[in-house]
């Protein structure tokens, strides 16, 4: 009633609104980089090899097919894939191993040939390369396995060990893990993160994390963060201290680089925090992970634990008390 004579009021409100949100953001911190104390020089960070030195054999046939298929994921094995129906969603394996798995802290494939076959705390058994390629299909992708005797594991395969030629088996390079935070002492804040969302994500990913399709809806230009097409709660970006590390590095993706971050640590821990909240939908968590709970990272938000302290704080924090009583009783401590 009072709205309707008075139609400025309407205006008024919603002025009122954003006003009230952007009050109760609190201004936006300064993003020291990582490396205060080790510089960015000091670290030999390993980039893209030229793509023009793929051999021209078959080897380097399969090497080529593989870069590919990590470039347009959905394309080739995506829902509507030409060569085969495995991915549950049209996200690419480009979208989060960035650069088609080369930028360094984008979660680069440099070392990984090299320290597969791997025990893995979260089947409990050793894993193969290609074993591990399928988890990712199985839970970012929330797809069903490849075969792993298929061209496309083998090719996928092919332009890991590539990418890694020269390293030292079982060796990691600079760069080949996410950024390293300062943990806060207090639990992450989910009102600061949803505010480093609106103010530095939604461009890209929408304002209700659905990212953006392409004119053919045949993949994303901006993958989603949440929701049904997204990634599944099993998956290691649905753990906020991994996914952190991530978006501190690359995000926001026109912005930010390693040496050169936008987000300060609380930020980007913060609203990792907001986008994998419980708040938003995602794919149902598929398979028992973790059979072994000795082995847990510290941010899994999934109980049972080895410790005395809840399902929320292993997801929100305080991370630290967690971290001092593993060390304390012997226990693993990772993240
Ligand atoms: C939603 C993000 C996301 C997508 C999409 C994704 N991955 Fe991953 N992947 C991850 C994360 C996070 C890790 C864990 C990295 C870590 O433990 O530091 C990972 C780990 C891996 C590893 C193990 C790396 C190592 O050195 O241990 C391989 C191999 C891999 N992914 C391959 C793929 C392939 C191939 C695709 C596409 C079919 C894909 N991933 C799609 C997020 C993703
Ligand atoms: C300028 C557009 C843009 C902005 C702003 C942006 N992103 Fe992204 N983001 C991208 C693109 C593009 C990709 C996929 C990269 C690729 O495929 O090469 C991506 C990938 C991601 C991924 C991994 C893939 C997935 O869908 O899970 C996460 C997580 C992510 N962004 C989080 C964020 C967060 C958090 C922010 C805000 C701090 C942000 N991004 C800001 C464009 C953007």
């Amino acid at each position: 009633m009072l709205l309707k004579r008075f139609p400025y009021l309407t205006i008024l409100a919603s002025f009122a609104v954003v006003i009230a949100v952007l009050y109760s953001c609190r201004p936006k911190s300064e993003a020291p980089t990582a490396f205060e104390e080790a510089s960015a020089d000091t670290l030999s960070v390993r980039t893209a090899p030229d793509t023009a030195a793929i051999p021209n054999n078959e080897f380097g046939d399969l090497v080529r097919y593989g870069r590919e298929l990590v470039l347009h994921t959905a394309r080739y094995i995506g829902p509507d894939g030409m060569v085969g129906k495995y991915l549950g969603n049209k996200m690419n394996c480009t979208n989060c191993h960035l650069d088609a798995g080369t930028r360094p802290f984008g979660l680069n494939y440099f070392s990984s040939h090299g320290r597969y076959p791997q025990y893995r705390a979260r089947e409990n058994r050793i894993l193969s390369l290609a074993e591990r390629i399928n988890n990712c299909i199985e839970r970012p992708h929330n797809g069903k396995p490849l075969p792993l005797d298929s061209k496309e594991i083998l090719a996928i395969s092919c332009y890991i060990k590539w990418l890694g030629e020269g390293i030292p088996v079982e060796e990691r390079v600079d760069g080949d893990e996410g950024l390293e935070l300062r943990l806060p002492d207090a639990p992450l804040n989910l009102n600061n993160g949803r505010c480093v969302y609106h103010r530095e994500c939604a461009r890209c990913h929408g304002v209700h994390g659905e990212g953006k399709f392409l004119p053919d809806q045949s993949t994303y230009e901006y993958p989603p963060l949440w929701g049904m097409t997204s990634y599944q709660p099993g998956s290691s970006m649905f753990r906020i201290i991994k996914s952190a590390r991530f978006i501190k590095a690359n995000m926001p993706h026109d912005k930010a680089t390693w040496d050169k971050p936008v987000l300060s640590d609380r930020d980007a821990l913060d609203v990792a925090a907001f986008v994998n909240s419980q708040e938003h939908d995602r794919p149902e968590k598929k398979g028992l992970d973790y059979p072994n709970v000795e082995t847990k990272p510290i941010d899994y938000p999934f109980g049972p634990y080895n410790d005395p302290f809840t399902e929320a704080q292993h997801k929100y924090g305080p991370y630290k008390p967690i971290i001092a009583y593993r060390k304390k009783h012997g226990l693993y401590v990772n993240y």
